[in-house]
């Protein structure tokens, strides 16, 4: 399956850029690969000035936890977590000190509209709510991307 074919863009820093296509036109392919996770066949891909394939495994894990921001369409939030527990995972993973976490996932609890849902988990939000929380969640580590 040839997924990506003569794909070129470059996205300036602050730009917002939505991507079109029909389902099966390989969006989803494209944002796996520019997130470093999955791996192209070939070409050069270069994100927040580090080009991704001379990273090795690490190194992606790095891009995926302090430069790229990821809302996925089913959301993958882990559902034994609140709210706010969900938000701090990339902090967690960052080491980031506890008080600076729980004031950060407040603000973007706060940023998204749910500072009264902190404690709930998934299961008890709506889906609309949901996928806010992942959307705090894929800022908590100001992503350049
Ligand atoms: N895991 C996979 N194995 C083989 N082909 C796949 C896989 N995932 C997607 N594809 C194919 O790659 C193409 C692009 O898919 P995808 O990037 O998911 O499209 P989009 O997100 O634009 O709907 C489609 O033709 C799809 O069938
Ligand atoms: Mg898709």
């Amino acid at each position: 399956m040839h997924a990506l074919r003569g794909v070129s863009f470059t996205v300036p820093r602050g730009e917002l850029v939505a991507l079109k296509g029909r389902s099966g036109s390989g969006k989803t392919t494209l944002l796996n690969l520019v997130g470093g996770l999955d791996a192209p066949d070939g070409g050069k891909i270069t994100v927040d000035g580090l080009e991704l394939a001379g990273l090795g495994e690490s190194g992606l894990l790095e891009l995926r936890r302090d430069r790229v921001g990821f809302i996925f369409q089913s959301f993958g939030l882990i559902p034994i977590l609140t709210a706010a527990e969900n938000v701090g995972v990339p902090l967690r993973l960052k080491k980031t000190d506890p008080r600076a976490r729980e004031e950060r996932v407040a603000l973007l609890l706060a940023l998204v509209g749910l500072a009264d849902h902190a404690e709930q988990r998934p299961g008890e939000l709506s889906g609309g709510q949901q996928q806010r929380v992942a959307i705090a969640r894929a800022l908590a580590n100001r992503p350049a991307l």
